[in-house]
């Protein structure tokens, strides 16, 4: 993860069970290099001791808006203005009602209604209290103000009960925490499909052909551009990657699932990156059976081209929607991405030549070259990470080139 050196978050820890995670949050966030400050309610030192936390994060740990340790030079509402994203981990019922009243009756409710910094709350509690109608509006509330909500996740509580209302892993806080500090919402409001990972196409009800695709490339621009603040729908075919939180999900198992897929949900998007694999041919027939390999000298299979998808949604891009291709080539890649990109309709083609050392399918890094009707830039070899920020600064630049023209 890059890094959060100069960044300060001041996070509040309020008293739930679950403020022992929020010990990890601390030591994940400052490995970063953010420089945390912590506020700590009173009722929550039953929980977890300050002095856990003030190790962690080598800061003066606040619980007491009225007796601020000797060594601390500036008043408290300066953490207010310090803090570049206020974290409340884990965020009690009680504390999510007060900060959505505007109430200020302890440090930590007073400080988080002094800040202008993005504030964002992982709440925690049992499911009932989670439910209850109270909760929930004032949830909605601060929702509406702008406040930033981490989880709940679901599972096994520690009151026993299971449902909603666990604190969000300390991993995902950490992983939200950074992507609001480092990225800005440049693609809040925007529509983003992605597709991902190999189609498999049936043999018999127990085998397959497909392709080497991981879904590395396509995930990690999903995840990017959630991160960037769009609405990203990730299409994917069989992966073991975690799905990025926030999304929508629909997976795909064939090249024909994919394609009725991208029919129902194109028109939705504003830009579309289609980064999966899906099979050029597939098997003419299915055997309905298991085909035995008992008796036999050899095992044809005849295949069939399959539909063309890139083309076929390229047919039907409405003005002002950014379409983006994906060329994975051996030989003549730049004559081959450059014909596909006229004949899919498509505005970029990011291409990569797979024979490459450290380009293709199932690594971490790439090599690509996007190529547009009329320009084509080369990249080193980067994170696919970092080449999914850098295509959808692309992706942007051509979607305001279509939609904000003067
Ligand atoms: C053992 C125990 C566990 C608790 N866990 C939670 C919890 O997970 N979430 C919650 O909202 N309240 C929980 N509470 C209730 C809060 O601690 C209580 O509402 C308290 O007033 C909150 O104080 P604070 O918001 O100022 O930290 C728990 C109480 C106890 C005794």
């Amino acid at each position: 993860m890059p890094s959060l050196s100069g960044k300060n978050v001041v996070m509040g820890v309020t008293a739930g069970v679950a403020a022992y995670k929020s010990l990890v949050v601390v030591s994940g966030l400052k490995k970063l290099g953010a420089e945390i400050d912590i506020i700590m309610t009173e009722n929550a030192c039953n929980f977890i001791s300050p002095l856990s936390f003030q190790t962690l994060s080598a800061r003066p740990v606040t619980v007491d808006m009225f007796k601020e340790p000797a060594f601390w030079e500036v008043e408290h509402i300066a953490l207010a203005r310090k803090a570049n994203l206020f974290l409340v981990a884990p965020a009690t019922a009680n504390f999510i009602g007060k900060y959505a009243n505007g109430i200020a009756d302890d440090m930590l409710t007073t400080t988080v209604l002094a800040t202008k910094a993005k504030v964002a709350l992982a709440p925690a509690m049992n499911t009932a209290m989670w439910e209850h109608v109270a909760v929930q509006e004032n949830i909605s509330k601060l929702k509406q103000r702008g406040v930033l909500f981490i989880g709940p996740a679901s599972g096994l509580l520690a009151c026993g009960e299971e449902g909603a209302g666990r604190m969000e892993s300390p991993e995902e806080i950490i992983k939200f925490v950074s992507d609001k500090l480092l990225y800005d919402e440049d693609l809040k409001n925007i529509n983003i499909i992605v597709t991902a990972g190999p189609a498999k196409e049936a043999i018999d009800p127990v085998r397959f052909i497909s392709n080497y695709s991981s879904g590395k490339m396509g995930y990690a621009i999903a995840d990017a551009a959630k991160a960037r603040g769009a609405n990203v729908t990730l299409i994917s075919g069989a992966s073991v990657l975690p799905v990025p939180k926030g999304i929508e999900f629909l997976p795909f198992n064939s090249t024909a699932d994919l394609l009725s897929i991208m029919q129902n949900n194109y028109s939705k998007a504003d830009i579309i990156i289609q980064a999966a694999a899906p099979a050029d041919f597939t098997p003419r027939e299915v055997s309905p059976i298991k085909i035995k390999k008992a008796g036999r000298e050899a095992m044809p299979l005849e295949l069939a081209p399959t539909v063309d998808i890139a083309k076929e949604i390229g047919k039907k891009k409405q003005s002002g929607q950014v379409f983006i291709g994906f060329a994975a080539e051996t030989n003549d890649g730049a004559k081959n991405a450059r014909s596909k990109l006229e004949d899919k309709n498509l505005d970029l083609i990011v291409l990569n030549d797979i024979t490459q050392e450290g380009a293709g399918f199932n690594g971490d890094t790439n090599i690509v070259c996007f190529i547009t009707a009329d320009s084509s830039e080369q990249l080193p070899l980067m994170t696919k990470k970092e080449v999914a920020h850098k295509l959808l600064d692309r992706a942007l630049s051509i979607y305001k080139g279509k939609n904000l023209k003067a």
